[in-house]
């Protein structure tokens, strides 16, 4: 079957049969492959991406549930991207992107897009998170390596630096 999907601002086709999960579109069909792919089950959150403004596993989503809504991707999170304009490295950074660099919030960097997702997800809903609010945001998406609380204290960061803009 031919699906349509909107992905940051950019409509793409993908002739796949309706149950492909929507991160394997994401990655080989749209080419857009910071969305990873770990257990495949809804468990680790490296899939996160946005759809409709809801942050889901991108892997448990299949591609017929996705045609027709926005979706946002790590590659579409920061307001400027590389490639439009003369836009710096610095530039093209969302906050929480700039904040985990910042804190030093990752090391292998496969749960770090979908940290990412749920990090903006969670500041939208609430701008001035209490640390327990960004440990409740980020309870779906594990990471292996870092310990949590760099990651935590990246986002109560992101938080103030975008409070103070
Ligand atoms: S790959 Fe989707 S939740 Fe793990
Ligand atoms: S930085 Fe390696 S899994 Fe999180």
């Amino acid at each position: 079957m031919s699906f349509q999907l909107k992905v940051n601002g950019v409509e793409y086709r993908a002739d796949v049969p309706a149950s492909t999960p929507l991160a394997q579109v994401l990655r080989d069909e749209c080419g857009l492959r910071g969305t990873k792919l770990g257990c495949g089950q809804g468990e680790c959150g490296a899939c996160s991406v946005l759809m409709g403004g809801r942050v889901v596993c991108s892997c448990l989503t299949p591609v017929c549930r996705a045609a027709g809504q926005p979706i946002t991707t790590i590659e579409g999170i920061a307001p400027n991207r590389i490639g439009r304009g003369d836009v710096s490295v610095e530039d093209s950074l969302h906050p929480v992107q700039q904040a985990f660099i910042d804190h030093g919030a990752l090391q292998c960097g496969f749960c770090t897009p979908g940290m990412v997702i749920a990090a903006c997800a969670l500041l939208a809903r609430h701008p001035d998170p209490t640390e327990e609010q960004v440990i409740d945001g980020l309870t779906g998406n594990l990471c292996r390596c870092t310990g949590y609380r760099k990651i935590i204290d990246a986002v109560l960061d992101a938080a103030k630096r975008r409070r103070a803009t």
